[in-house]
């Protein structure tokens, strides 16, 4: 990666501006601690992959039945990364072409239902996302949007309260899966209000599809008709999407992807995904899932112990959901004032949230990162040791001293700038 072992030589020789951006960005990658819940750090071979000729190629269309010809190598690659991902989660079909989440959600949903009918997802807020039904997104706009939320007392998302949702708006589409949502979503539940009130169970797996794969989460194939994910989150793979879904809906999905939604699929992209898949069906992918999940809750235990409020009370997945109304912050001050450490989160909504999205009263704290690079428990303890210093004083001189701190434990887990043989 780095200018140093010859990586990206032609790119600054052709376009050194674009290079040396690139640089500063792969060494605040290094150099900082990367919290947020929905990144991760690709291998090299995802890299490669993903920066390969196969851009070059246009294959509308599926393997063995595209628009374009000279696509028999293509059509190869797309085979296998449609096996593996067939192989990684057990669903009978996958459709690996969305160029990302957002997509694959618009083409899942337009598979079962027509714009004007109604939709039903977990409000943005509450730990949704704005593909499940935000007025400020095409799904909100294409259908008739009904939300429901989580408890507010307990975080938690009431079945009763969805089912009753669901018998009052009849949705045609229920998606289950969020972006915020720290806890294990009750799949075989919310099939049961699908069934009964005659919807189609869509579940968005995008935060957690790493988590399925590696079996430290329930999967959600065995009660979603239709599964929709991001390959780039827990999954470790490049930015893209996918869709899995039962027999019946293959015809209907593949038809929404291409031609309902896209041109030619990214080749390049979904070798990458290949890639992704082949190494998440590794056993030490099940071991590095099993790792986020402890570090995840190391971090919330040890943030508890130091006075924090989580969302929930905890974790059993990746994320947290920090509460600061108690400690009078907000989530865009404690983002910056971790930001400008070297700790990076996201700002996040809380249930109930008496402040604006911009602003808002939580942070969303994720562990695949930083597990990726080789940390566990003793790490994620001194990572909220680090947090509930800037927190407590949000002076310049404890985060120019974290600073230090964040920069020395970074430097203890390198990251890309290795030489490629050490990776
Ligand atoms: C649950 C969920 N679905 C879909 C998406 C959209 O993915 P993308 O950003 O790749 O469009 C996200 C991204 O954050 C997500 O969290």
């Amino acid at each position: 990666m780095s200018d140093s072992n010859g990586h990206r030589r032609h790119l600054a020789e052709g376009d050194p501006d674009i290079a040396s951006l690139i640089h500063s960005e792969v060494e605040r990658q290094e150099q900082g601690l990367e919290l947020i819940a929905s990144e991760n750090f690709v291998s090299r071979a995802v890299l490669e992959a993903m920066g390969s000729e196969l851009t070059n190629k246009y294959a509308e269309g599926y393997p063995r039945r595209r628009y374009y010809g000279g696509c028999e190598w293509v059509d190869k690659i797309e085979q296998l990364a449609i096996d593996r991902a067939l192989e990684l989660f057990g669903a009978d079909h996958a459709n690996v072409q969305p160029h990302a989440g957002s997509q694959a959600n618009l083409a899942a949903y337009l598979a079962v239902m027509n714009p004007g009918e109604t939709l039903m997802g977990m409000t943005l807020s509450h730990g949704g996302h704005l593909t499940h039904g935000s007025p400020v997104s095409a799904s909100g706009r294409l259908f008739n949007a009904v939300q429901y939320g989580v408890n507010e007392d307990t975080g938690l998302i009431d079945l009763d309260v969805v089912r009753d949702i669901a018998e009052r708006e009849r949705p045609k589409v229920i998606v289950a899966g969020g972006s915020a949502y720290p806890r294990k979503i009750d799949f075989a539940g919310f099939a049961d209000v699908a069934r009964a009130v005659d919807a189609v169970l869509m579940v968005d797996m995008a935060h957690f599809a790493g988590l399925v794969a590696g079996g430290v989460y329930p999967s959600p194939v065995p009660h979603a008709a239709l599964i929709t994910s991001t390959t780039h989150k827990t999954l470790r793979g490049p930015r893209g999407g996918f869709i899995l879904c039962r027999e019946e809906l293959a015809k209907a999905v593949d038809k929404q992807v291409f031609p309902g939604m896209q041109g030619g699929p990214l080749e390049h992209v979904i070798a990458a995904k290949a890639v992704g898949f082949h190494e998440a069906l590794q056993p030490a992918f099940k071991e590095y899932v099993a790792q986020v999940v402890r570090n995840a809750v190391a971090m919330s235990e040890a943030l508890i112990e130091r006075g924090y409020t989580l969302v929930s009370g905890g974790t059993d997945s990746h994320l947290l959901l920090v509460d600061l109304r108690p400690q009078e912050l907000t989530g865009k001050a404690a983002e910056e004032a971790l930001g400008q450490a070297g700790i990076h989160v996201n700002k996040n909504t809380i249930p109930g949230d008496p402040q604006s999205p911009f602003v808002t009263s939580g942070l969303r704290i994720g562990t695949p990162s930083l597990t990726t690079r080789g940390m566990g428990v003793t790490e994620m303890v001194r990572v909220a040791e680090f947090i509930d210093a800037i927190l407590r004083a949000m002076d310049d001189s404890t985060i120019e001293r974290v600073e230090r701190d964040v920069r020395a434990l970074a430097a203890d887990f390198p990251l890309y700038l290795e030489p490629a043989s050490a990776q």
